[in-house]
């Protein structure tokens, strides 16, 4: 049994006082109006126990984790088949970038980049009576947590802005990637986007893919087996963009960022941990969670490796 708590706070207190280079997102003119001190880490086990420090129960816009979410879903749907619409490989690129779609022919590199999560919601609004409600009920029934809800604000803002997005789901519709209506699939991207959590629901969320044996509260398995090692190695693969093989080679977990300075990472078969600091590096990660997740996987020697 190891003392996370006693852990997690020797290293917060670390990294706290280090200097942090990073800079707050604020091409979502929303996100930009979060204190940059705001700083939480939870740790939840496979057997429920959870340990946090700092600013780990306030919530925050989990931005571009939901890709795991609304992946998750996708793939319960679709199965292999899935793969069909959006590749599994490592991009190498930044996260919003258009560059390889057009050599691809609209086939997204992976699930985790905007342009493959918006292929994914676009499957999602194929499948789902009332996307926004059947999606974020599946979010409530994964964590057991009635709270969890869409940020309106942070959706609209990110709208008002989402130029790029808007590009990517054009060009891929130009290719036949894409077979709902452009206004229709990017409203509800930008709503997946804006779910509003904190470390410890995060943390707890995404224990179904440490846990081979999780079931819901409805007695509901989300994935089977294979399904959730799969999605680990792409989230070891492709969950940091252009920083994916650097996350690897620091931290050594499968793990997802988000904009919104979130950073969720497993440990399959032993727990989840996420950690939260706005300030982001030049790859759209956030500084002091990469520095945190590192100081820690080698602290309690348990990267995957
Ligand atoms: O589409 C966007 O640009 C944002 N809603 C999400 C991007 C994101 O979180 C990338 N993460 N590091």
């Amino acid at each position: 049994m190891k003392h996370y708590q006693k852990i997690i706070e020797d290293i917060y207190v670390e990294v706290k006082n280090t200097d942090d280079s990073g800079k707050v997102a604020n091409y979502i003119p929303e996100l930009g109006t979060i204190s940059p001190d705001n700083f939480g880490i939870n740790i939840t086990t496979i057997d429920k126990q959870s340990y946090g420090i700092g600013d780990y129960e306030k919530k925050f816009s989990i931005q571009s984790i939901s890709k795991i979410l609304t992946l998750t879903l996708a793939y319960q749907l679709e199965r292999e088949k899935l793969w069909e619409r959006v590749d599994v490989e490592p991009s190498g690129n930044p996260f919003n970038s258009l560059l390889q779609l057009e050599a691809d022919f609209g086939k997204p590199r992976n699930p985790f980049i905007n342009a493959g999560a918006i292929v994914i919601c676009d499957v999602l609004i194929s499948h789902l009576k009332n996307p926004k409600e059947d999606f974020i009920d599946f979010c409530r029934e994964i964590s057991n947590n009635p709270n969890l809800n869409y940020d309106d604000k942070i959706a609209k803002s990110e709208k008002s802005t989402g130029f790029r997005n808007i590009a990517l789901c054009n060009f891929i519709k130009s290719f036949g990637n894409i077979k709902n209506d452009v206004d229709v699939v990017l409203d509800f991207y930008f709503y997946t986007c804006s779910i509003a959590m904190s470390c410890k629901e995060l943390s707890t969320i995404f224990l179904f893919l440490a846990d081979d044996n999780f079931i819901t509260h409805k007695n509901n398995k989300i994935l089977t087996e294979s399904q959730a090692k799969r999605i680990n190695a792409i989230l070891l693969t492709c969950g940091f963009y252009d920083e994916s093989g650097e996350f690897a080679f620091r931290v050594g977990l499968p793990g997802k960022s988000g904009v919104g300075g979130g950073i969720v990472a497993i440990h399959p078969d032993e727990y989840c941990i996420t950690v939260w600091s706005p300030k982001l590096n030049t790859n759209g990660n956030s500084y002091k969670g990469m520095l945190f997740l590192e100081k820690f996987t080698t602290k309690t020697a348990s990267s995957i490796f």
